[in-house]
């Protein structure tokens, strides 16, 4: 699964031991990105306790250039571990917002959620936000959404072997750029 995204930018699932990455991206947010993506004003300690409890349940796509994540795509299970809802937020840093980013994560969380059993996924959107809105729309196909509330209901059709494949393969050219992009760390003079 290639995608046109800016900068040469790649999207690759996060790895557990990344959540100091997404931490960093998400307080590189500027004010007004940071109170959609959680629907109100919040601290930076509530930002690094909110990363720190990403764990198995978590599923996070990121959006890297040149190694730095600048968007991502959380989708989280609410309650137990198998739990059939799960909710998803999005965030994409100023300048590679409206460059289609917020499309592929948002691609990729569903195929995610529908190849996890997910069947009630839920997007916390404020009224509006109208770039979010435009984003979901593009998807309804999948997605019934009330623009009237904060909440967002989603209902992924039920996994197939081919959505199982089309993850496996958008894994597979991720870990391998995941790779290439360590490397780049390693070798970037300090
Ligand atoms: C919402 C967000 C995730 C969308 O990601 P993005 O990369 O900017 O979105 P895309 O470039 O894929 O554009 C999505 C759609 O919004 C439209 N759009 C872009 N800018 C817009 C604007 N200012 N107003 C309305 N629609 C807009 C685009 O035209 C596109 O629709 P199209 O493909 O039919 O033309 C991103 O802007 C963001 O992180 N915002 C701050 C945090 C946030 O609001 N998170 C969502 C709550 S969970």
């Amino acid at each position: 699964m290639q995608d046109a995204l800016p900068d040469g930018g790649m999207v690759r699932k996060l790895w557990i031991g990344e959540a100091d990455l997404y931490r960093e991206h998400l307080l590189r947010l500027d004010a007004d990105s940071r109170r959609t993506r959680f629907g109100g004003t919040v601290s930076d300690a509530t930002i690094a306790s909110h990363t720190a409890t990403a764990g198995l349940g978590t599923v996070i796509h990121g959006f890297f250039v040149n190694g730095t994540l600048r968007g991502a795509a959380e989708l989280r299970r609410i309650g137990k571990a198998f739990a059939p809802e799960a909710e998803a937020a999005f965030s994409v840093e100023q300048p590679w917002q409206s460059r289609g980013v917020g499309s592929v994560l948002l691609e990729r969380t569903l195929l995610a959620a529908r190849n996890r059993g997910i069947k009630s996924l839920q997007m916390i959107c404020i009224a509006d936000n109208r770039r979010m809105q435009q984003l979901a729309r593009k998807f309804d196909a999948d997605l019934s959404f009330d623009f009237g509330s904060v909440v967002g209901e989603v209902d992924p059709p039920r996994s197939t072997p081919l959505s199982l494949m089309r993850e496996f393969v958008a894994d597979g050219h991720g870990i391998a750029t995941a790779i290439l992009d360590v490397q780049s760390r390693l070798f970037k003079p300090v």
